[in-house]
């Protein structure tokens, strides 16, 4: 028998479970990154690689030709990401989506095989994101000649993007066609700003004094073009640290405080060189270290999000390896909360005037939505708290240095069955609402 209160407190629960997701400007950001869609990498999605012998794709467009790469990729951009991963995020209590873009999806030349076409599964990103209360930070991915000659960047080799100042300007009216379009009132201020490159690696071809003329003239576009004034620019730390960018100032060298609107990206793996040779105690120490340094007040460090960071380690207490055939490990779930808690605190402010603003796992998912890369399996398996923006579903207890509480006794519960738990997180607000307005028309 359905009554009227059960049905009015199911659709009070789904309005508590819709605002709950609703970011306000001053929530810290958490968020995840929607990695391997419109910049694709064979190790997160090896379906779309099949068949070729390409590792990046420039090299899958080469091999394949336009038209075929172009019906890969569609087919690819139109399944990968749909709204209803953006419904999920939201409902893991996330606010933020960071989408990894590259310069040939604005600006292609006849003789690079690359194709375009994800501009408009970018536009309609943006606008899912907009109806469901979450932000979005737009990072250029990939730039020409590429920045650090890693398959993220969408060509591995050499790093060409500085030795040819075609590089830079055809890089800069990318930013600038960004920032036009997605400063425009027609969205709502759902995007926050741009990133103006993901990742560079300095060499001694690339110099931080090259880097940094970049992200002047990078700053200079962002805030000539924008249609709107609070539309921010972010910058990657070139792997020296958020401490290195204190008191900096893209439009004036000699500042002695941070510039208005600017924000670092630090990205934080113990996966890869030099960290990845650390012990589980010493990943810990060094989370806590980052966390202090961070929660600094007034340090003159720009405001910083960690805005990539995994479970996936070099060294940990047991295999952290990509396990795909659901043998349950407790002891390896039990090191994964804690080294997710761990960051997602370490990562995230506890007072004003510190220079912490938030943390953007890496990824929501994988094709095959590996333990230690994926958002969503770290949720529904519970080694991630089910909603990020309620500590009430964390599990370890924070000191008063802001690090977790490493001595706490947690033990991660035994599974029950192998079918994926479906959490609390993984409800839909709209679902139930839905439900709860049937509910009130069948009592009546
Ligand atoms: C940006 O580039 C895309 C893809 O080429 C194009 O569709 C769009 O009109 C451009 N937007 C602006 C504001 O220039
Ligand atoms: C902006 O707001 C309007 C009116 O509320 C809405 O129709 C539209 O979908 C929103 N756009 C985005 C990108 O959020
Ligand atoms: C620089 O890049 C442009 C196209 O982006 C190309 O036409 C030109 O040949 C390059 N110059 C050199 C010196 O490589
Ligand atoms: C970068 O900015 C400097 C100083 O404003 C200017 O002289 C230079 O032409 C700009 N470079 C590019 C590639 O826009
Ligand atoms: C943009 O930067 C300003 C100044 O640093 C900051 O107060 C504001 O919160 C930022 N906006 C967003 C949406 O992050
Ligand atoms: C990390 O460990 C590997 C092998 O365990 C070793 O070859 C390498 O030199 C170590 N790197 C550093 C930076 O210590
Ligand atoms: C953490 O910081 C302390 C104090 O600065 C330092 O001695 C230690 O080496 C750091 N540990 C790690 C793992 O970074
Ligand atoms: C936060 O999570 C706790 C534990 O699951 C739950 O009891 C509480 O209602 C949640 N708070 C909100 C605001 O949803
Ligand atoms: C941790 O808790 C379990 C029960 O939850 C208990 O069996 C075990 O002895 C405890 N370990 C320590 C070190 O306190």
């Amino acid at each position: 028998m359905l009554s009227e209160s059960f049905c009015s407190w199911l659709l009070l629960f789904s309005l508590a479970l819709y605002t709950l997701g609703q970011s306000t400007s001053n929530d810290p950001i958490r968020g995840v990154n929607l990695g391997g869609w419109l910049v694709t990498e064979q190790w997160i999605t090896p379906a779309v690689y099949q068949g070729t012998y390409a590792n990046d794709e420039w090299h899958l467009c080469n091999q394949l030709g336009p038209k075929q790469c172009a019906s890969t990729l569609r087919s690819h951009w139109s399944s990968f990401y749909v709204r209803d991963d953006l419904v999920a995020i939201r409902s893991a209590g996330l606010n933020r989506i960071r989408i990894p873009i590259g310069y040939w999806a604005v600006d292609l030349l006849p003789y690079e095989p690359y194709v375009s076409g994800q501009y408009p599964y970018l536009i309609r990103a943006v606008q899912w994101a907009g109806e469901l209360g979450l932000s979005v930070i737009i990072d250029l991915h990939g730039a020409p000649g590429s920045q650090n000659g890693q398959d993220n960047s969408g060509l591995i080799g050499p790093v060409l993007f500085p030795s040819n100042a075609s590089n830079v300007d055809r890089s800069l009216n990318v930013l600038r066609n960004l920032t036009e379009e997605f400063s425009s009132l027609v969205y709502n201020n759902t995007v926050i700003g741009v990133e103006l490159l993901n990742e560079p690696r300095l060499s001694a071809t690339f110099s931080m004094d090259q880097l940094k003329r970049f992200y002047t003239n990078g700053s200079a576009v962002v805030h000539d073009a924008s249609t709107r004034s609070g539309f921010n620019v972010t910058i990657h730390d070139a792997f020296w640290g958020p401490q290195y960018w204190t008191n900096y100032n893209p439009s004036n060298a000699a500042a002695s405080q941070p510039a208005q609107g600017l924000a670092i990206d630090t990205h934080q793996y113990y996966a890869f060189a030099p960290l990845n040779n650390l012990t589980a105690p010493q990943i810990l120490q060094s989370i806590c270290n980052i966390s202090q340094l961070l929660k600094a007040p007034h340090s003159g460090i720009p405001p910083t999000v960690v805005g990539e960071w995994s479970l996936e380690t070099g060294n940990s207490p047991v295999a952290s390896s990509s396990d795909q055939n659901g043998n349950d490990n407790q002891a390896r779930r039990t090191w994964f909360r804690l080294l997710a808690e761990a960051q997602m605190r370490a990562y995230s402010p506890t007072a004003e005037g510190q220079s912490s603003i938030g943390w953007i796992f890496w990824a929501w998912k994988t094709e095959y939505d590996i333990d230690t890369w994926s958002y969503r399996r770290g949720v529904a398996d519970g080694w991630i708290p089910s909603i990020a923006s309620n500590y009430s579903t964390y599990a370890f207890p924070v000191l008063a240095n802001g690090c977790v509480d490493t001595t706490y006794n947690y033990t991660a519960p035994r599974k029950v069955g192998s079918a994926g738990m479906v959490s609390a997180g993984m409800l839909d607000s709209r679902l139930l609402a839905l439900a709860a307005l049937v509910c009130i028309a069948v009592a009546m």
